[in-house]
């Protein structure tokens, strides 16, 4: 039988928990170094290790059977992919945020301002629902940067820690909405003996952790 590809992140904030639960598992691999592709010595699967923004898609489009991504970038891409199980990490909030000292103070605000975010159709239905008019400035990194540089008045982006907002100046100032990791599964996957058993773990490892 042909191998499972399960597509997780590269590096970043999903990568080490990732990596920790498919060992907790039992799994026995290596994890990214330089090559994205990394075989599974004891069991029938093949890891795919690509940027977070990136896996939907590959799930969507069937080149990996299963991802484990953050539910805002889900959420973002639209990606049609199965949701199998909610993973408990990567807790984090997307906010909108702002420069300490500016006068933004209520959500009407934002009217004719411009927000910087990697999460423009998020960030836009948000913006339809409270009826808010912005002008949306999508970019694909470092979005905290951008008010500072003068490229907009406030941005939406991951919050964790609050560091990153803290060490570029700006403060929350609305939450727009929550997200954890999730095991996702291409449309379609079939009931699969391999993928039960995977799935079988998964849920003991984290029924472990309660
Ligand atoms: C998010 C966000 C910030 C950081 C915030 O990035 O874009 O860079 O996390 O975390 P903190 O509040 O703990 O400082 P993410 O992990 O989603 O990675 P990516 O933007 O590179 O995909
Ligand atoms: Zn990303
Ligand atoms: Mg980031």
């Amino acid at each position: 039988m042909k191998n499972l590809k399960i597509a997780i992140q590269k590096s970043g904030r999903l990568n080490e928990k990732s990596v920790l639960l498919l060992k907790n598992c039992g799994l026995d691999f290596e994890n990214y170094k330089s090559s994205l592709i990394t075989t599974v010595s004891n069991f029938n699967l093949e890891i795919l290790f690509l940027r977070d923004d990136d896996i939907p898609g590959y799930v969507e489009e069937g080149i990996a059977d299963l991802g484990i991504v953050g539910e805002n970038v889900i959420d973002e891409t639209q990606a049609k992919v199965q949701y199998l199980q909610r993973l408990g990490f990567g807790r984090c909030t997307l906010k909108l945020a702002i420069p300490k000292d500016s006068s933004i103070d209520r959500l009407e605000d934002l009217n004719g301002k411009s927000i910087a975010t990697s999460y423009p159709n998020i960030l836009q239905n948000f913006l339809t629902e409270y009826k808010i008019n912005a002008d949306i400035q999508t970019i694909s990194g470092s979005v905290e940067i951008a008010p500072g540089l003068g490229l907009s008045d406030a941005i939406c982006d991951i919050v964790s820690t609050g560091g990153t907002l803290k060490s570029n100046g700006l403060k929350p100032f609305c939450d727009v909405r929550n997200s954890e990791a999730i095991l996702i599964g291409r449309e379609g996957l079939e009931e699969n003996p391999i993928i039960c058993e995977l799935l079988q773990r998964i849920q003991s490892v984290l029924r472990a952790k309660e």
